[in-house]
């Protein structure tokens, strides 16, 4: 049977690929409730379409730090992507850049910044940064980004140390022996202590102590643009444009980082509403169809980012996957362009999108 939507793609992923992989890419933290409402909290807002505009020429083209892009549909920053396939990192930027669109490296890649940036030279790149205990290697990586031309430093906020996700703490989490963390010198994930290895990796790597002072900072000597990811609350972004970041991505770490937080299509009103034109608002989690991407742009983002619908289609078929899964859900955002009666991504606003509970006060 052919597969037509990211749930078959997910579907299918979980018949291929083994349990600790399966279950590091599928967790969320403690007992879940966010990665759960991450899905039902887009199905609780309603489309408000107009009808009989003329859709028949319709664009998803959309612009970000003066950069065009086809879609407003990037790939997320997750890490180690040789578990999924073995052409890994390259296979996902490459697909990126058919579709003409961000690809964002995760810090724990298991491709370095490099050999992507040699593989993939043309995909629009940004790599997403941890900030390590040792600020010279810190600096040392934003250096390499530059170097190689990623456009773009992502910093993720938060994660000062990882959620527990009680899966791969069962399974005692590590990295295959023949896979590496490519942009480290110490490159393995084992566990010493019974529990996940990437938690204790993180604990010994990342600094749990870093502050606002610790971004102004890295605005400080950064040539690229830094955008926060892992926003949640208006305060912090306005912090964010304090600080001098260029954007934010709302986002709470596919539900990986603290239980219970809202989802971030949730958060995203107040946080658009806060901070208006002041810096670019984009979002990630729980976007599986187009009309989630739509709803998103309703309330403020101007790019949202997939995680794991990408892993899905990487397990299934490489960059071959990858691509058709970035086909399907721009196929679907581009139906839905159509169906509500905005041409243009420019033309969808507030008014196409109403809370459940608003409509039952009408
Ligand atoms: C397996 C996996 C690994 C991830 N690794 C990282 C990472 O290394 N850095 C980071 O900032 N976010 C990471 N994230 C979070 C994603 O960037 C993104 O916020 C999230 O996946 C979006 O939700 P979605 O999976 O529902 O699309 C990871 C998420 C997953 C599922």
């Amino acid at each position: 049977m052919s597969l037509v939507s990211v749930s078959d793609y997910e579907h299918k992923a979980i018949d291929k690929l083994p349990r600790y992989a399966l279950d590091y890419y599928r967790s969320g933290s403690d007992s879940q409730t966010t990665l759960e409402l991450n899905k039902t909290a887009f199905q609780r807002l309603r489309i408000r379409p107009r009808h009989l505009r003329d859709v028949s020429q319709r664009s998803t083209h959309t612009t970000v730090f003066g950069y065009e892009f086809n879609v407003p549909i990037g790939i997320a920053p997750t890490a180690m992507h040789r578990m999924a396939h073995d052409d890994g990192e390259i296979a996902s930027a490459k697909a990126a850049e058919k579709f003409g669109t961000v690809f964002i490296l995760s810090t724990l890649s298991t491709t370095s910044i490099e050999e992507v940036a040699r593989q993939a030279p043309d995909v629009h790149k940004w790599y997403q940064l941890y900030i390590s205990k040792d600020r010279e290697l810190t600096k040392s990586m934003v250096r390499r980004a530059e170097t190689c031309n990623y456009k773009a430093i992502v910093l993720t906020v938060d994660a000062p140390i990882f959620g527990i996700r009680r899966a791969d703490v069962q399974n005692k989490f590590q990295l295959p022996k023949h896979l590496k963390l490519e942009n480290f010198a110490e490159k393995g994930i084992v566990n010493s202590d019974g529990g996940s290895g990437i938690n204790e990796y993180v604990k010994k790597q990342f600094d749990a102590s870093i502050t606002w002072n610790d971004v102004k900072w890295l605005v400080g000597f950064s040539k690229l643009p830094v955008i926060l990811k892992g926003i949640l609350t208006k305060e912090d972004a306005l912090l964010a444009v304090e600080t001098g970041c260029k954007g934010i991505i709302v986002s709470n770490h596919g539900a990986r980082q603290l239980d219970t937080v809202a989802a971030s299509i949730e958060a995203l009103p107040e946080i658009s509403k806060a901070v208006g034109d002041k810096l670019v608002v984009m979002m990630d989690g729980g976007i599986t169809q187009g009309t989630d991407v739509f709803k998103a742009i309703a309330l403020g983002a101007r790019m949202v980012f997939l995680g794991r619908p990408i892993l899905w289609g990487l397990t299934v078929d490489g960059q071959n996957g990858v691509e058709d899964v970035l086909k399907i859900v721009c196929n679907e955002f581009d139906t839905t362009l159509a169906l509500a009666g905005t041409p243009t991504v420019g033309d969808i606003s507030k008014e196409y999108v109403l809370h459940e509970i608003e409509f039952s006060k009408l």
